[in-house]
């Protein structure tokens, strides 16, 4: 790898949007606060005060919250509380690749459904429920999308919640991003939406304040919590309790909400640039600008080998996640760009390279 690599393969912020100092003070307070809570086993549910203020976040009864060692685990719990070898589980079309990992690690029937710039085609969807296909769950990414940059719009929140009711199958939605909105209109969880218990909903302090915290939660029925928590307290008796209670501190204080503001202010500079950098230097490119969260999902002309390409900008530097991780088959001219991690100046060159890339491999003139 070359030293001065520049990476858009990795979902996760730069450190001068990560509140180091911040944090710093926030387990000092902790530590004052609540020492015998932080320090003991804790219960799996998590640190109370923290549950308590999720829960308040949300709306909900602490019954309806476990919080967990990142989302990522609360994932890997619902799959294991919800899902049997064959049983078939609808994902978006392209989909965050440790999702369809883990749910393929799961024996599931992973049925992609086509994700467009306003979320998945709730309509192509119902098609396939009304042609008999009966999932136990629909793995939603709702904001921001990973790998898209994506959003579901309002429309399609109320189509598939009508669907879910309709079909009984549980809505997963996966929401790490909804707090790094930079541009548009806020939208409802369909949490919030739901008049029943069609939607389990997990999120994430890794996007807000960091990802090594690794602090993430599941709301759903209490049912279901109390399901997840036996496989919680089966797997590790407890989650990380130092790290929640910092996290409470955090947001106690009002830190979290500046870490959120100077996330989203990066965020959209970002996106800004890149968008103009890659409309400069590499017009073949066709992308949808995102209003939050950290990716952007682009598609080169058909015929592109993004394999090739991969190759082409490694060799000039740069990194990219390539889109067919995210995909069971196709998408062979796509790629996904992530610009949490990289400066403005950053991505000016990354583009450049990859253009560089993009040229070498299929052979056409430098723009002058
Ligand atoms: C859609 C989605 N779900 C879950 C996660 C995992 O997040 P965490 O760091 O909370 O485990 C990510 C992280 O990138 C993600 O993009």
């Amino acid at each position: 790898m070359a030293a001065d690599t520049i990476s858009f393969a990795r979902g996760a912020p730069s450190l001068d949007i990560v509140d180091v100092e911040g944090l710093r003070d926030a387990a000092a307070r902790a530590f004052d606060a609540d020492p015998g809570g932080m320090t003991g086993y804790g219960t799996a549910v998590g640190y109370v005060p923290l549950r308590e203020w999720i829960a308040e976040h949300h709306g909900v009864d602490v019954s309806n919250v476990i919080v967990t060692n990142g989302s990522m685990q609360a994932d890997a719990f619902l799959f294991d509380a919800l899902v049997e070898t064959g049983d078939a589980v609808v994902v978006e079309r392209p989909t965050y690749d440790r999702t369809l990992l883990s749910l393929r690690n799961r024996g599931a029937d992973v049925r992609m459904v086509e994700l467009e710039p306003d979320g998945i085609d709730v309509n192509g969807l119902g098609t396939l429920l009304q042609d008999g296909l009966k999932p136990k769950l629909a793995h939603i990414i709702p904001n921001f999308q990973n790998p898209a940059g994506y959003t579901l719009s309002r429309t399609k929140r109320d189509g598939l919640l009508e669907l879910a009711r309709e079909h009984d199958f549980v809505v997963f939605e996966d929401d790490p991003y909804v707090a790094l909105r930079f541009a548009g209109q806020k939208l409802p969880t369909m949490l919030s939406l739901d008049d029943g218990d069609h939607v389990v909903y997990a999120s994430s302090f890794s996007k807000t304040v960091c990802p090594g915290i690794r602090v993430g939660y599941l709301v759903g029925s209490a049912e279901l919590i109390a399901r997840v928590n036996k496989l919680a307290v089966g797997a590790y008796i407890s989650p990380n309790m130092v790290a929640q209670a910092i996290v409470h501190q955090f947001a106690l204080s009002g830190a979290l909400d500046r870490s959120i503001e100077t996330v989203k202010q990066a965020l959209s500079e970002r996106v800004k640039t890149l968008g103009e950098a890659l409309r400069r230097e590499l017009p073949d490119a066709r992308f949808v600008e995102p209003e939050g969260g950290y990716f952007m999902w682009v598609t080169l002309p058909e015929g592109t080998d993004v394999g090739a390409l991969f190759t082409a900008a490694a060799d000039r530097g740069v990194q990219f996640v390539k889109g067919t991780d995210f995909l069971l088959e196709g998408g062979n001219n796509t790629l996904r760009l992530a610009y949490s991690g990289v400066t403005t100046d950053q991505i000016d060159e990354g583009v450049k390279r990859l253009a560089e890339a993009y040229r070498a491999v299929t052979g056409e003139p430098a723009a002058v």
